[in-house]
């Protein structure tokens, strides 16, 4: 027998949720975000910038807020700028980029900054606690490691590098030079990823089945990675932020378009070995852009729609209960369908990009370990690679 209760609500954005879940802090707190990282263990704490003398020539009491420097002024790098002159003012120091006119065009909006084409400038800057670093990823190692080797913290862009053996030098070395290493994962600053971690961790969704996410839009093609070095890293420090945990197996399969061998099409699927299994579809080739997330619980599911400016989660409330409580259910294998109410939880309006980048400013003010460092940025970059060996290999499953 099947039995079905279709009484399909749909919530609006922002009244209490009848399921007695909690609305999230201020997402501006910094202690939002201040759980540990779930991917990073031992090493020693990263270094403070340390205490400046202030004008007056004494000691401060609360370490100073680092200097900063942003290196990178294409597309992204500008989102980096604004964002730290946001939160540092001054103490974003300068800017740099191979190109003059990008440099000339990013500071006529920050009187102050400084630009230079000349990235020795800035590594040897005393001046500078920290860099941002946002430039192509294959050149992201070769900045990083500089970086570090001058006694600078580092943000890098994602993905991490283009190796799992880059990766671990990065990581390796940051630790034995007691520097932050940290990677911009956007989205796991992102409220309504914080959120959708809230409603798992609550057990609201019961034991996870699937996550689905589709990821595609017309272009921007990238000169030097595939479509899954630039788009999986969302989904993939998505999942392993959510779930905590990283899958067993993966296969990929992908296809290029681009004139190039790099794929602009391509679909991996994880297998996390205890029944959760998860689907990414990235592409560059779709005339629209559709940023959808499924995760599928045996109790509810819900759904992300990022580009939804209102109601990004919709959690719904059904699911299927398999009768084994009787022989006849037993014998016949009958399963029940739950359909019920939806309901949008309230998400705080906050730009992730601004979140990420004060979570970077606390950990070397603090000298704490944040919470995308350098070892959740290894963990995806392994991902990664594996993928891209799956997709050589006609979607060989590949064990991590
Ligand atoms: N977090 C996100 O959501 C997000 C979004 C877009 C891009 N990104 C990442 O940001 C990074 C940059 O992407 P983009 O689209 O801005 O690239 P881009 O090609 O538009 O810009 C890169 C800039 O870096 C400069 N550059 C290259 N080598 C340099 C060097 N050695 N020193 C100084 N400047 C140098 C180039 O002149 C260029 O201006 C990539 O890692 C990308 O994956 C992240």
């Amino acid at each position: 027998m099947r039995t079905c209760t279709k009484t399909v609500r749909v919530r609006a954005a922002g009244t209490p949720e009848p399921t007695g879940g909690t609305a999230l802090a201020n997402v501006e707190s910094l202690e939002a975000i201040r759980k540990p990282a779930r991917f990073s263990t031992g090493g020693p704490a990263p270094a403070r910038p340390g205490n400046r003398p202030s004008p007056a020539g004494q000691q401060s009491q609360t370490p100073a807020a680092p200097r900063v420097a942003v290196i990178g002024l294409g597309y992204w790098g500008p989102n980096l700028v604004r964002n730290f002159h946001a939160l540092l003012g001054e103490n974003l120091r300068c800017c740099c980029d191979l190109q003059p006119d990008r440099g000339r065009s990013v500071i006529r909006g920050y009187p102050g900054l400084r630009f230079t084409e000349d990235i020795q400038a800035v590594l040897t800057d005393d001046d500078i606690d920290a860099v941002a670093i946002a430039t192509p990823v294959d050149t992201h190692y070769a900045l990083a490691r500089a970086a570090l080797e001058a006694g600078k913290s580092v943000l890098i862009e994602k993905p991490m590098c283009s190796s799992v053996e880059q990766a671990r030098e990065l990581v390796e070395l940051a630790e034995r030079r007691g520097r932050v290493l940290m990677v911009d994962h956007t989205f796991v600053y992102n409220p309504a990823v914080r959120r959708i971690r809230q409603i798992i961790e609550e057990g609201q969704l019961g034991d996870l089945l699937f996550i689905d996410s589709i990821r595609i839009n017309l272009g921007l093609f990238q000169r030097d990675v595939n479509v899954v070095w630039d788009l999986a890293p969302h989904d993939l420090s998505i999942v392993l932020y959510l779930v905590g945990r990283p899958p067993r197996s993966l296969s990929a399969f992908g296809a290029a378009h681009g004139g190039n061998d790099l794929e602009s099409i391509a679909y991996l699927n994880l297998d996390f070995g205890d029944g959760l299994i998860a689907n990414f579809h990235v592409n560059w080739l779709s005339p629209v852009k559709i940023r959808h997330t499924v995760v599928g619980g045996r109790r509810r599911s819900l759904i992300y729609n990022d580009l939804d400016p209102v109601e990004k989660v919709k959690v719904y409330d059904s699911g299927i209960e398999v009768r084994q409580d009787d022989l006849e259910g037993r014998r016949r294998q009958l399963i029940e369908y739950r359909t019920g109410d939806i309901w949008v939880p309230h998400i705080p309006q906050a730009e992730p990009l601004r979140i990420m980048a004060a979570h970077f400013i606390e950990c070397v003010q603090n000298g704490t370990r944040p919470l995308t460092d350098g070892r959740a940025g290894l963990e995806v970059v392994r991902i990664l690679e594996a993928a891209q060996h799956s997709i050589k290999a006609q979607g060989g499953r590949i064990t991590l």
